[in-house]
C-alpha cells in the first residue's frame, strides 16, 4: 500500500487496524482514536479516493491501497476544507478535526452536489458540539471546490493560444 504517496510495507500483524498502524509505526498522530467501534469519525482516513475509519479496517485487507491521512492531504493546510476550516474558525478541542476533515474532503472530492448534500451524510461526531460551524465551513469549502471546477472546465474549453515569435518581436517595437 501507499501512505500519503509513499510506499510501505508494515511488519505488523495482517489483522492490525489500519488506525493502530498509523500511529504507532508511521508516527502519523493526526489521525485519532475515539470510540473503536465506527461511531465516532475521528479515526477518519481515505482509502482509494473514500472515507473509511481506520479503526475498523485490518492491514490485511489493504493491499495494494491507497491511504491518504491529514498530513497527506495538503502540503501546507492548502486544501479548501482546511482552509474553510480556519475561516469559520471550527476548532474547539479539535479532536474530531483531523476525521471531519477526511471525511468532508473525501465526500467534496467525490462530487457532493451541495454543501448541504455532504453535511447530511456525515456520521462524525463532535463532542464540543461545534456542528453549526462545520456545517458553514461544509458550505463554504463546496463552493471553493465547485467555483475551482468550474474554473477548470472553462480553461480546457478554451483554445489554446498560438505563440507566435514574430508577433512577440512585433510587440517589443517602441511605438513611434
Ligand atoms: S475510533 Fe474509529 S470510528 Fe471512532
Ligand atoms: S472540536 Fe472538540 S470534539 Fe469537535
Amino acid at each position: 500500500m501507499t501512505v500519503n504517496g509513499e510506499a510501505v510495507d508494515y511488519r505488523l500483524d495482517s489483522q492490525t487496524p489500519l488506525l493502530w498502524a498509523l500511529r504507532d509505526a508511521s508516527n502519523l498522530t493526526g489521525t485519532k482514536y475515539g470510540c473503536d467501534s465506527r461511531d465516532c469519525g475521528a479515526c477518519t482516513v481515505i482509502v482509494d479516493g473514500r472515507a473509511v475509519t481506520s479503526c475498523s479496517v485490518p492491514l490485511a485487507s489493504l493491499e495494494g491501497a491507497r491511504v491518504t491521512t491529514i498530513e497527506g492531504l495538503s502540503p501546507d493546510g492548502s486544501h479548501p476544507v482546511q482552509q474553510a476550516w480556519l475561516a469559520e474558525q471550527v476548532t474547539m478541542c479539535g479532536y474530531c478535526e483531523p476525521g471531519f476533515i477526511m471525511a468532508i474532503a473525501a465526500m467534496l472530492e467525490a462530487g457532493a452536489s451541495s454543501g448541504d448534500d455532504a453535511a447530511g451524510a456525515l456520521t462524525n461526531i463532535c463532542r464540543c458540539g461545534a456542528y453549526p460551524r462545520i456545517r458553514s465551513a461544509i458550505t463554504r469549502a463546496s463552493a471553493t471546490m465547485a467555483a475551482a471546477r468550474q474554473q477548470a472546465s472553462q480553461d480546457e474549453r478554451m483554445p489554446k493560444q498560438q505563440f507566435s515569435p514574430a508577433s512577440a518581436v512585433e510587440s517589443q517595437k517602441p511605438s513611434q
